[in-house]
């Protein structure tokens, strides 16, 4: 398996590209399963979660033609469809599950094995059971897999989310589009990934409003038609980049970012002392004067803090001046990153869903190991601002999630190697 090589560094300056949002994308690509005309996206990144929904739409019969590099995904769906999602691929990734709304508005019926992913909590499929459920889909689970069905067609209903789970509005978006009827989803998750699915399914005929705000309005159609969409931008590889000056120093200019995407994260920046500012271009980055000061952080859903910046941001606030506590409100396990900063060289105490980081001076290069996407993202921050080389092994998380990542810091001035393993 590759590790990656950090030294602690200097002033950062330059330019960074943030991709194609993972997130929206992995959202983006099973809507191909609505219609038999093409869906092309533009602006994808580049990533081997792309790869695994490319192969689980292959094998439920759609085509996937990675164009220009990757950047760009033609995607088509005209012949036979395999209602089936094996878990071989759907437990390489929790997004796989994004398929099973789109199949049972084409199909009728589907038969999605329960997913895998990141190891950071249980991630239980309730909210989408219920929320396909609402629209008539009669579901089941039998030997690991969901067995859904709509005798008869989906039906527009009105449904209240218990959360506002992102992954439950995309099916439910995708399955009320083509339902009969009108559906309104209640507490639906405001994320703009979620907006982004919405224009791309507007492009290919649907009748949405009221995406981004937490009631969203389907006007069922008869049918979707093809579209070319650009991918929006990542804004959780934006915030990872932005913290690379905000530990080091200098000033950086994410190229393709924008402060809408992550005002909460920005403030919470501004209060540690570091400055912010959309340019025309993208978002630069600076450290101001001084050492950066500790803030408390409560992740929660869109437009609070992201869970998904929450492990990055506790890289920067190991050696923040005072204390910080970060309260994880999304996932019950997402602090696995707290005892690899802590082996080097941090102070942090984990109370259930508390963090309390007392920031050090300065933290060590040390061995550690990546357990999850956006943890493996944290050990490379924080091994920019350690004494010394930190060693980061397992990183196929990250590759999951950041592409290049290694060309991107090299090209600002970081101290980065990838070790290909023997
Ligand atoms: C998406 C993102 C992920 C991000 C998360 C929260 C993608 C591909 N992934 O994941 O990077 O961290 O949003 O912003 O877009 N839950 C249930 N039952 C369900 C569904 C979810 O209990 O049926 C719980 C989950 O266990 C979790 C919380 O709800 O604790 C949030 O999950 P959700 O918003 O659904 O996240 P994902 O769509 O899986």
């Amino acid at each position: 398996m590759d590790s990656i090589v950090v030294r602690g560094n200097g002033p950062l300056s330059g330019q960074i590209p943030i991709a194609g949002a993972k997130n929206a994308c992995l959202a983006l690509m099973p809507a191909t399963l609505l219609s038999d005309e093409p869906l092309t996206l533009t602006n994808a990144p580049r990533l081997s979660d792309i790869r695994t929904m490319t192969e689980l739409l292959a094998s439920l019969g759609a085509e996937v033609t990675a164009l220009q590099d990757g950047k760009v995904l033609a995607t088509s769906c005209h012949g036979e469809i395999n209602p089936v999602a094996d878990y071989d691929i759907v437990r390489k990734m929790r997004a796989s599950n994004l398929v099973l709304g789109p199949l049972l508005a084409r199909l009728g019926h589907a038969v999605v094995s329960l997913p895998g992913g990141c190891a950071i909590g249980a991630r239980p499929m309730d909210i989408h059971v219920d929320a396909l459920s609402a629209l008539g889909a009669e579901i089941e689970l039998k030997d690991g897999y969901l067995h859904a069905e709509a005798k008869g067609g989906l039906k527009g209903a009105v449904h209240e989310l218990r959360f506002a789970s992102v992954g439950a509005t995309e099916n439910f978006l995708m399955a009320a589009s083509l339902a009969k009827g009108t559906s309104v989803l209640k507490n639906a998750a405001r994320e703009p990934e979620i907006v982004d699915l919405a224009k791309c399914l507007r492009a290919m005929g649907a009748q949405i409003e009221g995406d981004g705000t937490s009631e969203i309005v389907i006007e069922g159609v008869d049918r979707l038609h093809g579209a070319t969409h650009p991918v929006v931008a990542d804004r959780i590889e934006l915030g990872t980049y932005m913290l690379a000056p905000a530990i080091c120093g200098g000033e950086v200019e994410c190229l393709g970012g924008r402060i809408d995407l992550i005002e909460s994260f920005c403030e919470k920046l501004d209060a540690a002392g570091v400055s912010v500012e959309q340019t025309h271009t993208g978002v630069k980055v600076s450290r101001k004067n001084g050492r950066i000061r500790a803030v408390d952080v409560v992740t929660e859903p869109f437009p609070g803090f992201p869970t998904d910046l929450q492990a990055q941001m506790m890289a920067l606030l190991c050696t923040a001046e005072g204390t910080s506590v970060l309260e994880e409100k999304i996932f019950e396990n997402r602090f696995m990153h707290a005892p690899e900063l802590m082996r080097m060289g941090a102070n942090i105490e984990v109370h259930g869903g508390h963090a309390t980081v007392h920031g050090v001076e300065k933290l060590k290069g040390a061995p550690v190991m990546a357990t999850d996407l956006r943890a493996s993202v944290s050990l490379i921050l924080a091994g920019l601002a350690a004494e010394g080389e930190t060693v980061v092994s397992r990183v196929y998380h990250l590759d999951r999630g950041y592409e290049r990542v290694e060309e991107k810091l090299k090209g600002v001035g970081a101290h980065i190697e990838r070790v290909k393993a023997s």
